[in-house]
């Protein structure tokens, strides 16, 4: 059924491609169609010129042979098929909704191994919310060379879609997400409305709701690889990954404004086996926040700032569990951001945070630049409980540069009935970026050893492991 299937289309496809030979009007890559057939969504696809080739060896000559159809005519892209968003009618003026060509280039992309969604430089293409959503054939590509971008902020946003989202990967494995294009999110208009902090008459700051939707999210996926990217002016998290298992980030850079509220860069949770690299992060919060029930993360090579820094947490909210462990942040630039090295979370927790390393980090008028934080707290009004998330096995190593002096550049302000242990600091060295430190180093029932004495010194680190600790470890649940 299925061969017949593709036989069919590729009937077609012939049949295509002879008619528009004989009529010798379309060029490289760029097909004159009709205007009725640009709008027939069951025609575009079967006009994607590298869409027969992996298949059909026997009847794929005839488009190989001519140079016009471009990557086609090179034999080893027959093991890839481009699904050109412009052929399935997406127009890229930077106006027009091209949604429906996404999804339907999508749709065709996910049915063929190797797939590539192809939005193709110098176009600007428009699209609003939209779930891509798997299964899909492996080795699917979702490649943007131009521009992506939302609708022009929330007039714009169609009254009916989520406002919590744009772009979501759902259910996909062994997918890349990547090209030399820019993701443009239209933020501006999001941060102004009157219920983002101060954005209201004189200052004020209106009642909610307030959503504004995060970027691009991956949901229940494994196996990602997001790269090249240039991602910007988010109206709220850049990126998010949510259930996912077994993600590469490399080469990204994101961008926006200072002071854009709650623009985190990347945001992970529930999610395990992370690898971020050699990424540029600009932006008005969390540089990258690591959420509960992650495992295994790796943060390399990663310039920060302004930004509010890496984040752990925050953690056990409503007394949730939260399990986080084994996270190594290495070889990182923190600039001119109001936290560095965080870990925060609730009171009333439950859980652990443990085999958290830290190293090799510059830090550069930092505020707040080694911080754990077990009081965190939106409006002031938490109560002191009696359990906690649970912090042990933390180290900082060679973390070097200059902080902020309105904040004490070391402070470990740990739960009063859960300490955290063992926590290590060797080469720590941070001097005031200007003027003097007025706060010294503050400790609370944190619990380590310094293998070098740390500038500023901390003397209130405590030897060994508190009397409690048994009972603890027991407790944590992870
Ligand atoms: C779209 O293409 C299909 C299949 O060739 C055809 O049956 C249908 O009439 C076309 N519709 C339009 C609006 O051109
Ligand atoms: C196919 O493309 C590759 C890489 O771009 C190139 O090295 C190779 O020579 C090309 N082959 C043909 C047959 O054009
Ligand atoms: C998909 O699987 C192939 C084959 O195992 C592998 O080479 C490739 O790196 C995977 N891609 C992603 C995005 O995981
Ligand atoms: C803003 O402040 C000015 C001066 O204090 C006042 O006259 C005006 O009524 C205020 N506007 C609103 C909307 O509160
Ligand atoms: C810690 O995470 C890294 C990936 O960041 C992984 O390679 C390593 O196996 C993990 N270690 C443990 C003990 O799970
Ligand atoms: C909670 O405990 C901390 C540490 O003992 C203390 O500094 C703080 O004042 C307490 N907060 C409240 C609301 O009791
Ligand atoms: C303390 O933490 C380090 C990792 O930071 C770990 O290698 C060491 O085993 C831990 N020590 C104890 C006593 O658990």
């Amino acid at each position: 059924m299925k061969i017949l299937h593709f036989l069919l289309l590729s009937l077609l496809v012939t049949t295509l491609v002879l008619f528009h030979k004989a009529s010798n009007v379309y060029a490289r890559r760029h097909h004159h169609i009709s205007n009725k057939q640009k709008n027939n969504k069951t025609l575009a696809p079967l006009i994607s010129p590298v869409y027969a080739p992996a298949r059909s060896p026997d009847y794929a000559p005839s488009i190989p042979s001519d140079p016009s159809y471009g990557p086609a005519a090179n034999d080893t892209t027959a093991t890839s098929c481009i699904f050109d968003v412009t052929d399935f009618g997406a127009v890229g003026d930077g106006d027009t909704d091209d949604t429906a060509a996404f999804k339907s280039a999508w749709k065709a992309a996910c049915q063929v191994e190797n797939g590539v969604v192809l939005a193709p430089n110098d176009f600007t293409f428009v699209i609003t919310s939209t779930i891509f959503s798997g299964p899909c054939q492996p080795g699917l590509v979702f490649q943007v060379d131009g521009v992506l971008a939302t609708p022009d902020g929330p007039d714009c946003w169609p009254e009916s879609d989520s406002h919590k989202q744009w772009i979501v990967f759902y259910r996909l494995d062994n997918m890349s997400f990547t090209g030399t294009g820019t993701i443009e999110g239209n933020g501006q208009k999001w941060w102004d409305l009157p219920c983002k902090p101060h954005k209201g008459p004189n200052g004020s700051t209106l009642p909610g709701p307030c959503d504004s939707p995060a970027m691009i999210r991956f949901f229940m996926s494994s196996n990602l690889v997001v790269s090249s990217l240039r991602i910007q002016n988010s109206p709220q998290f850049h990126m998010k990954f949510d259930g996912c298992q077994g993600v590469t980030i490399d080469k990204l850079s994101i961008f926006s404004p200072k002071l854009s509220p709650n623009t985190d860069g990347i945001h992970i949770e529930n999610t395990k086996s992370v690898g971020i690299y050699n990424s540029l992060i600009h932006n008005g919060d969390d540089c990258i926040s690591i959420g509960q029930g992650c495992a295994d993360v790796e943060i390399d090579g990663v310039t920060c700032g302004p930004s509010h820094g890496i984040s752990i947490g925050s953690l056990g909210v409503h007394n949730s569990r939260a399990c986080v462990s084994n996270i190594t942040v290495k070889n990182i630039i923190i600039r001119d951001s109001d936290n560095g090295l965080r870990i925060k979370t609730w009171q009333g927790g439950a859980g652990s945070v443990s085999g958290i390393s830290f190293e090799n980090i510059q830090m550069e008028n930092v505020r707040n630049s080694v911080i754990i934080d077990q009081y965190y707290c939106l409006t002031k009004a938490c109560r002191n409980e009696t359990s906690a998330v649970y912090l042990t096995d933390v180290s900082y190593k060679n973390i070097k540069g200059t902080y902020d002096v309105r904040s004490p550049p070391i402070h470990f302000a740990c739960s009063d009935t859960v300490a955290c242990t063992n926590i290590t600091m060797s080469e720590v060295e941070l001097l005031p970026y200007e003027g003097v430190l007025v706060d010294d180093p503050f400790c609370w029932n944190a619990y380590g050893v310094q293998e070098t004495l740390t500038i500023p010194p901390i003397d209130c680190l405590q030897d060994g492991m508190p009397e409690s600790l048994a009972e603890n470890v027991v407790s944590t649940g992870c």
